[in-house]
């Protein structure tokens, strides 16, 4: 893609002079101009390189990331994000009404709400229903369709972007004026931390997330069903036919949704399993823990038998939704032209559980005036020498 092609070209500026030396892969970060959206707001891209090879393009257009490249096993990079390479492929209509949310900053709540309505202190809200009878993803106009401030920054070990945006009082319904920071950090070891933080002038319920969907095989690869996944959940959320989560804490054990150990993605994608069935495949809720905590914990794993590539996500959020890239087909085309295909990618959105503002069983996600909104997840990425894949 074009922008890459730039940075690539800035990066290989000293290797022209005809000396021998290897490549600078100092972390760096680069600014550009990427597009104009349709209400003629300007678009800036920026192409971050991390200090142990990682690189990530990210748009101010919804703190979209449209390209994560990482080793494999032999260290040639590849691009493991889906995406697009032109802002027009993320503007146009045919993209935002069958919304994927490829790569995404997604708010101000991420997954379902029912029926998009809810209560907080005896008032109720109607929030705009996107998904069926119910709001997904912040509605029609998310988090994932606004053009956010962003400053670049570069420490000594790590480069990162800093997103800010003001989400108004009452915009789609919630409650409150919200003050969002997003920080992308490309950090040593080659991984991508995500930082959220929010503040509000009226109680309502919070719930960001980032929507990258991943194939570890990089570029064209057609499928994650090889792929090897790990969850640390026992239990997960399951849902009713419009997804909304039913209330229970279900144990995944002797169940498909067992990833307790490394278990090939596509390996019961097609059990007989009501879940299953009505998600036509996974796109539930693991519960990695029943309250909030401050900690980074390990939520999952992911291993590539054929790249050899390994991504960890840790996070101090309590749920994960594994989306298995379902509602995938073929519609949309990759950044070479290539369709995205039923399970092109895979998701883990690490998030408070779906449905919450209307589950007092649930940890809340309400955000109070007096309070700031803390929430950190990092995506690792590795090439481990040996994998037990086995339980
Ligand atoms: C949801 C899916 C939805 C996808 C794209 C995921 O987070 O769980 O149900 O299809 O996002 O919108």
């Amino acid at each position: 893609m074009r922008i890459r092609f730039l940075a690539v070209l800035m990066l290989a500026i000293p290797l022209l002079g005809g000396c021998a030396e290897a490549p600078d892969t100092s972390p760096s970060v680069e600014q550009s101009h990427f597009g104009v959206t349709p209400s003629g707001d300007s678009v800036a891209v920026f192409a971050l390189q991390g200090a142990d090879g990682m690189q990530m393009e990210a748009m101010t257009y919804g703190g979209i990331i449209l390209s994560l490249e990482v080793p494999d096993g032999e260290g040639a990079l590849e691009d493991v994000a889906l995406g697009f390479d032109s802002l027009a492929a993320y503007t146009r209509d045919a993209y935002r009404s069958a919304n994927p949310y490829f790569g995404a900053v997604i708010g101000r709540y991420g997954n379902r709400i029912d029926e998009g309505r809810f209560s907080v202190n005896g008032d109720t809200y109607t929030l705009a229903t996107n998904n069926g009878p119910n709001h997904l993803h912040g509605g029609r106009e998310g988090f994932d369709q606004v053009v956010w401030n962003a400053e670049p920054f570069h420490r000594a070990d790590s480069v990162g972007l800093t997103l800010t945006h003001t989400s108004p009082d009452g915009h789609g319904g919630y409650p409150g004026r919200l003050d969002v920071t997003v920080t992308y950090t490309l950090a040593p070891g080659n991984e991508l931390v995500i930082d959220y933080e929010a503040t509000t002038t009226e109680t309502t319920p919070v719930n960001l997330t980032q929507h990258s969907y991943f194939n570890l095989g990089g570029g064209d690869s057609e499928s994650i069903l090889d792929h090897r996944l790990k969850i640390h959940a026992e239990a997960y959320t399951p849902v009713d036919s419009t997804l909304i989560p039913i209330g229970e804490y279900r144990p995944v054990q002797d169940t498909p949704f067992d990833f307790t150990s490394f278990t090939p993605i596509g390996e019961r994608i097609g059990a007989e399993n009501r879940q299953i069935g009505i998600a036509g495949g996974y796109d539930h809720n693991f519960v990695l823990a029943r309250e909030d905590s401050d900690s980074l914990r390990m939520a999952a794993e992911v291993y590539d038998p054929e790249s050899g590539r390994l991504m960890t996500v840790r996070t101090t959020e309590p749920g994960l939704q594994f989306y298995s890239g379902n509602f995938l087909d073929g519609s949309f085309t990759s950044k070479s032209g290539a369709p995205y295909r039923q399970h092109a990618g895979f998701a883990l959105e690490t998030q408070h559980f779906p449905d919450s503002p209307n589950q007092a069983d649930f940890p809340s996600t309400l955000l109070r005036p007096n309070e700031t909104y803390r929430s950190r997840t990092v995506y690792g990425f590795s090439t481990p020498d040996s994998l037990n894949t086995g339980p």
